[in-house]
């Protein structure tokens, strides 16, 4: 099976969970449109190309973790559009969830999806659960407070924001998951994963940066230029375009220098070689705006 039908897969299995039985017929629905069709799967995809470059020898746990962060992440993208937060009408090429369903409904979608995903890695614990209460507390640290990616949007509301915490946490925290579960569900320590994660994670961070200042709502499926009208912090507006390109291009060569001694070391440094070139923008793409 190929990454991406493994990682799809995962995803609509824990779904289904939520949606079993006598349940609410708009929430039951709202869940699957907030995951499927899926964005790039960028942090399931890292998760398991980790675990599988640590043998991943237990292949049903590593499903469960990639599915439990997939699921938190689409959570944050819904909970993020919402009026209180960016006020984002389109995600991923469509009406974002509280424009298809109603603002109550996304609020509940983002609770549910938070909940079902702790429920997945809990449900997966049965064949080695002291690998999945390590999974439950890796993925806990990284979306919680006062590391995780709810710290990077509190971040959003404060006056003094301290630059490095607010990137680590708001985009770094679910790449630095994405490394230690892989790690995790394959029996071995999270710790010597950090480095890669948070690496990734910063050269997203960049990536985003850039994509956000150059590309149309059509060809990111997502409002653009969102930086400069919320007046955030931003790689192109401190580095320039040529700057962050550059920036960019340094962070992914320490993120492959980074990575631990493993079975599929060469693996994994293709894997972040390929994801690189698909997050690094031409520089004068054919759609950018004027
Ligand atoms: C968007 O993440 C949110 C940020 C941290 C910038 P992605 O760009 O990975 O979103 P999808 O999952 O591919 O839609
Ligand atoms: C969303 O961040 C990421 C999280 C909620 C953690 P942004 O607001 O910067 O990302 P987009 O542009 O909406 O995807
Ligand atoms: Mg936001
Ligand atoms: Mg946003």
């Amino acid at each position: 099976m190929n990454l991406n039908t493994r990682i799809d897969s995962a995803v609509a299995r824990a779904v289904a969970i939520g949606q079993s039985g006598v349940a609410p017929a708009q929430l039951s629905s709202a869940l699957s449109y907030a995951t499927a069709p899926g964005g790039a799967r960028i942090r399931p995809t890292i998760l398991i190309s980790v675990a599988l470059a640590c043998g991943d020898d237990q292949p049903d746990l590593t499903d469960a973790a990639a599915a439990a962060l997939e699921l938190i992440h689409c959570a944050s993208l819904v909970h993020d559009d919402l009026p209180c937060f960016d006020n984002a009408n389109i995600r991923r090429g469509k009406a974002s969830v509280h424009r298809a369903f109603s603002e109550p409904l996304a609020v509940l979608t983002g609770d549910s999806l938070i909940v079902l995903a702790f429920e997945t890695l809990a449900r997966a614990a049965t064949e080695a659960p002291d690998r999945a209460m390590k999974l439950v507390l890796a993925l806990a640290q990284q979306t919680g407070m006062p590391g995780g990616i709810c710290a990077g949007q509190g971040w959003e509301s404060e006056t003094n924001i301290d630059l490095s915490a607010y990137h680590r946490t708001k985009t770094g925290a679910l790449f630095i998951a994405a490394t230690q579960m892989g790690a995790l569900a394959s029996g071995q320590e999270p710790d010597p994963w950090f480095e890669l994660g948070a690496r990734i994670g910063e050269a997203f961070q960049v990536a985003d940066d850039l994509r956000d200042a150059l590309y149309d709502v059509e060809t990111l499926g997502k409002p653009v230029g969102q930086d400069d009208l919320h007046g955030r912090p931003n790689a192109v507006a401190q580095l320039g375009m040529d700057g962050a390109v550059r920036r960019l291009k340094d962070i992914l060569s320490g993120a492959i220098a980074s990575i631990p001694s493993c079975p599929g070391e060469a693996m994994l440094a293709e894997m972040v070689r390929k994801q690189a070139e698909r997050l690094t923008p031409v520089v004068e793409p054919v759609n950018a705006k004027g």
